[in-house]
């Protein structure tokens, strides 16, 4: 089976390595003699290195859709919309494709499903969430004996390093994002990342597979790190939590959340530990009970190796799709989410009912609050007036 690549930045490169190299071994595996042959990419100047010399590299995707020899595509640029437009094309000429491009499946996850049925070709997506956490194929194996009724997951590595550094070394916010840059944990624009909305649109896709229905990216409640401090950290700490941005769907009798926002968690939690760049998801399932997945949710080669099982799964005509997905947008009460909650508000803007206070901390602006349970919505109205800038709010576990 011949295969292209559209896009040889990080993953493309780590992709075309990996197949290169495990060409002897995908062979035995498949039964099929799998290699490389096009790279669609965008500069057609700039110097490629290869570790199969005889790829051609071209920025005509005529050359790529015309080629019968060509089986599978393996789409990795970073854009959006056109990455839309490359699968759909690539789907109409019969060809099967795999994705890790979050943005794009975020975006069109249902047109692409139809798609890909219409067209009867494979679409797989698993790199798309987790990078090496190989988590969708999982989900779609325990989806059609299962009723999933929860996903909750630290779906971010960046986000994760720069909460796990403020608690570990009382930083601030800037300093600790500036040192996840140095690291090579976030990109040179973090800004994806630390609203929230990577998160968002791996929880989209998510909620999407285990409510079978479509869960729109707007439609989901996102609050991101971005706003945090380090006296949000240091008093949540003093009170023994340790603060997470999850990527949380729920099922509760006939009500369904989906919401993006930093949790305060305890030692007791299942993500208490998972510190750094790592992420973890975890679902719940009536028969199989709670599952959890950790490891590298980025980098090179844990996605190229999700790339990689995606590809063997479509040579071996293995390819899970997902089970009975009904296209119909999925309602969500996430103004119902009834929680504690910890909150940062500057004092000129607090107005708040003493009878949903359990714990208040003032700091020289600012007064935190631990709340009794009560409702999302009422947190959103009294922020309604104070600018986005000036408070923070997370969940309390
Ligand atoms: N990096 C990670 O750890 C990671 C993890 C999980 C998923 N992903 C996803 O994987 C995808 C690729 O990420 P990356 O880090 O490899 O990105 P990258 O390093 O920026 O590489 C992007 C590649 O896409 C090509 N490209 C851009 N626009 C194009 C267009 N219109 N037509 C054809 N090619 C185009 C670029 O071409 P030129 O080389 O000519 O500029 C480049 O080779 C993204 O969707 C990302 O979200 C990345």
């Amino acid at each position: 089976m011949k295969v292209a690549l559209i896009g040889f930045g990080n993953i493309g490169k780590g992709v075309e390595e990996l197949i290169f190299k495990n060409h002897k071994k995908i062979n035995e595996l498949t039964n099929r003699d799998i290699s490389v042959k096009t790279v669609l990419i965008n500069n057609k100047g700039k110097k490629r290195d290869p570790f199969n010399k005889n790829i051609v590299f071209t920025d005509d995707f005529n050359l790529i859709l015309d080629d019968e020899e060509i089986e599978t595509i393996i789409e990795i640029t970073a854009t959006e919309d056109e990455a839309f437009y490359y699968i759909k094309d690539a789907f109409n000429s019969g060809k099967n494709v795999i994705t890790a491009n979050k943005a794009v499946v975020a975006k069109y996850f249902e047109e692409l499903l139809y798609l890909s049925k219409k067209y009867k070709v494979k679409f797989l997506y698993e790199a798309s969430v987790g990078g090496g956490v190989h988590i969708i194929k999982s989900i779609l194996e325990d989806l059609p004996f299962n009723n999933i009724k929860s996903i909750s997951g630290i779906l971010n590595g960046t986000c994760n390093f720069i909460l796990s550094e403020m608690t570990k070394n009382n930083t601030e916010f800037v300093n600790s994002l500036k040192k996840a840059q140095e690291l090579g944990f976030a990109e040179p624009d973090p800004t994806s990342d630390i609203t929230g909305i990577d998160t968002l649109r791996k929880l989209r896709i998510l909620s999407s597979i285990i409510f079978s229905k479509k869960v729109s990216l707007d439609k989901i409640f996102l609050f991101g790190i971005d706003k945090i401090n380090a006296s949000d950290i240091k008093i949540l700490k003093d009170e023994g939590y340790k603060l997470k941005l999850l990527g949380e769907g729920k099922r509760q009798e006939d009500k369904f959340y989906s919401y993006v926002m930093p949790v305060a968690i305890r030692e007791d939690s299942v993500f208490y530990n998972i510190d750094g760049a790592t992420n973890i998801i975890s679902y719940c399932g009536d028969n199989i009970k709670d599952v959890s997945f950790v490891g590298e949710g980025a980098g090179r080669y844990p996605t190229s190796d999700s790339i990689l099982r995606d590809l063997l799964d479509i040579a071996n005509e293995n390819a899970i799709e997902v089970y009975a997905h009904d296209n119909k947008e999925l309602v969500l009460s996430n103004e119902d989410i009834k929680s504690r909650f910890y909150l940062r508000i500057p004092k000129d803007f607090y107005d708040f009912d003493d009878k949903f206070i359990d714990k208040k901390f003032e700091t020289r602006e600012n007064i935190h609050l631990f709340t009794e349970k009560i409702y999302l919505s009422k947190i959103l109205d009294l922020f309604s007036k104070v600018d986005r800038q000036d408070y923070f709010l997370a969940k309390i576990e």
